[in-house]
């Protein structure tokens, strides 16, 4: 565990610790769409979608403690980073200035950061630790996004993911060096791109259901 601390330690280990946190969840959340796609097919095709993911027992599971491990080391690094760039305020600015300014999605990190926390446990309550024993997933998804406040705050959850996307693919890529002038504007695209699959693919789901239904 020594390397783990020694990790922790340096700067340029806690951004690491972020970038590769941050990739794994890019990766989930391209999952997570493609699942929830075969909400578009109805009651069936999502139940069925459902049933595969959970017939996978032990493995799932092993998956979920995963990723909480994974938010845990995210979560706690972006706040002792964030921490640490408060403290060292003069120097920040200074930093950034040289970078070539900041964009909506990397002032906002922190912020954004927690907003998502906060969503992901809103979230959980509502679709994961239900008792799903007398009735469906796609039951239950469908009677969430039939109250227009939900689906305004899924929406407005959306947007907020979209924007912490949007800097955090940028910046993993950086971390890993993939950061030569040669291959920044494709990155930057990429990283727009992403964010707008994130946003308008998991951000229309809500309207689609409540209109549907
Ligand atoms: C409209 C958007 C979304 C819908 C309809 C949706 C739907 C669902 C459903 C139905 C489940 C429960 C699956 C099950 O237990 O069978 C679930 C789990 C989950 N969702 Fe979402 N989701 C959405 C967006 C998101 C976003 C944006 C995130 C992350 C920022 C997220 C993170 C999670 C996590 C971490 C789980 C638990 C996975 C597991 O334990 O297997 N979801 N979602």
């Amino acid at each position: 565990m020594n390397w783990l601390a020694a990790t922790f330690a340096s700067s340029i280990g806690k951004k690491l610790l972020m970038a590769i946190t941050g990739f794994f969840f890019c990766f989930f959340l391209a999952v997570h769409l493609a699942g929830n796609l075969t909400l578009y097919g109805g009651s069936d095709s999502f139940n069925s979608y459902a049933a595969h993911l959970h017939s996978l027992g032990k493995l799932l599971v092993v998956a979920e403690w995963g990723m909480v491990l994974f938010a845990l080391i995210h979560i706690i690094t972006g706040l002792t980073l964030f921490y640490q760039n408060f403290q060292a305020r003069p120097q920040r600015y200074q930093i950034n200035k040289s970078a070539g300014g900041r964009t909506l999605g990397s002032a906002t990190m922190p912020y954004t950061g927690v907003l998502v926390l906060a969503f992901v446990i809103f979230h959980l309550l509502n679709f994961h630790f239900v008792d799903k024993s007398q009735t469906t997933i796609y039951d239950i998804v469908s009677a969430a996004f039939a109250s227009p406040l939900y689906v305004i705050l899924y929406v407005i959850a959306m947007v907020v993911v979209a924007v912490h996307v949007s800097h955090g693919f940028w910046s993993a890529f950086q971390t890993v060096g993939a950061n030569h002038p040669k291959y920044m504007p494709t990155i930057r695209t990429l990283s727009i791109l992403f964010a707008l699959l994130v946003g308008l693919g998991f951000g229309l789901l809500p309207i689609f259901i409540s209109i549907s239904a």
